[in-house]
């Protein structure tokens, strides 16, 4: 077991039983949520109950995917808190992925005014991004993320196990956030990464506290994000516009994969703005070969740009990305113009 420091509090890496009962003993709560999902109902929770022993639980589980990341289940989340008469001495642990941890955590942050929570994340994506760093919150009115807040967690708790029963596309969509911390902060793990034919468990487990750390140390210089912190928006500008588009869709993508798809978009931008001489291509092949295209026609993008406008990354009417300097570093505050935006958009569908 190994832990990471942050300021206000720690993400242990490795078993987590001592320590969570550790948390335990010392919050004396009164009683103890659990929020699961359909899922980690069934893959995650024996495991975390013979770790918590005696201790007397609240299972509340909701139903998986980001469809379901609404104010609706937040309602049936504070319901079940407030049937169980609830309150600020209580703890709340949410065990699943980015949909659970975000949710979650704005629930138990708001309910009564806010309980402490741990985050326990369990697919690769929420352990090596969406539990770090205290952003919390749901999608609203069709945008992703639109509602929330910034709070700490009294504790994250990252056991690796748990990504051995996540399927290969949900391992893979996780990748697209490690590939990311390199784009944005580490050419030798870029260099690293590249070499991967098919992403496997050992892989996303070999990369796991070295992804964690970039993350860590950009929020920790930057916990509001008035700065440093948007280099981690890097392909999230373009791609939560492509994940919000396809939400309601026959076929939805996963986060990763719109994430990755963003990614080649926004290294085309960084391009077309005099950055980026000359790693376009790589960055281009080596996503596509992991992530295949996701498909979408110019009939889309009108309302990918009306997405992008109503990002909660913009401070003015214009659309603000974070571009490549080279792999390894990136600069933030950047601004492309529509055409420049649909140049990229047709960059990625010509491949
Ligand atoms: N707060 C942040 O800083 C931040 C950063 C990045 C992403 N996010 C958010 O994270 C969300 C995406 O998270 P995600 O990719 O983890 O998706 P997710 O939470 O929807 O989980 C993906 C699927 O995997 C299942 N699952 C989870 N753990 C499992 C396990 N161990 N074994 C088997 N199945 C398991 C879930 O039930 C679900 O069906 C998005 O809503 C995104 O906005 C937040």
């Amino acid at each position: 077991m190994s832990f990471i420091k942050l300021d206000e509090y720690k993400i242990h890496l490795g078993y987590f039983g001592e320590d969570l009962r550790d948390y335990l003993d010392k919050g004396n709560y009164n009683q103890v949520f659990i929020i699961v999902d359909e899922h980690t109902r069934v893959d995650c929770l024996p495991f975390l109950k013979v770790e918590m022993g005696s201790v007397s639980t609240k299972i509340i589980e909701i139903q998986s995917g980001e469809t379901n990341k609404t104010i609706t289940t937040c309602t049936q989340i504070w319901q079940k808190m407030m049937e169980r008469g609830g309150g600020r001495r209580d703890l709340t642990i949410n065990l699943g992925g980015g949909v659970i941890g975000d949710m979650g955590g704005f629930c138990a942050s708001t309910f009564k005014r806010g309980m402490d929570f741990i985050q326990m994340p369990t697919t690769l994506l929420s352990q090596v991004d969406a539990s770090v760093g205290g952003k919390l919150g749901i999608d609203f009115a069709e945008i992703k993320n639109s509602i929330g807040l910034f709070k700490n967690p009294l504790a994250v708790m990252v056991w690796p196990e748990f990504l051995k029963t996540l399927s290969p596309r949900e391992l893979r969509s996780g990748f697209a956030e490690v590939i990311k911390h390199s784009l944005i902060a580490s050419a030798a793990q870029w260099t690293e990464l590249r070499q991967i034919e098919k992403m496997e468990v050992v892989h996303a487990i070999k990369f796991l506290e070295k992804s964690i750390l970039i993350k860590k140390n950009i929020v920790e210089a930057d916990p509001f994000e008035s700065g440093l912190r948007k280099v981690l928006n890097f392909g999230h500008t373009i791609g939560h516009a492509l994940e919000s588009n396809a939400l309601n869709s026959d076929e939805p993508l996963l986060h990763g994969e719109a994430i990755a798809a963003g990614m080649i978009c926004e290294s085309y931008l960084s391009l077309k703005k005099g950055l980026l001489p000359q790693d376009l291509d790589q960055i281009t092949q080596f996503l596509l070969k992991q992530y295949g295209k996701c498909e979408f026609g110019t009939d889309s993008y009108s309302r990918l740009l009306a997405l992008m406008q109503q990002d909660k990354k913009n401070d003015t009417t214009e659309i603000n990305f974070t571009m490549l300097k080279s792999p390894g570093e990136a600069l933030f505050n950047q601004i492309a113009s529509e055409e420049e935006i649909i140049a990229s958009l047709d960059y990625y569908r010509q491949q």
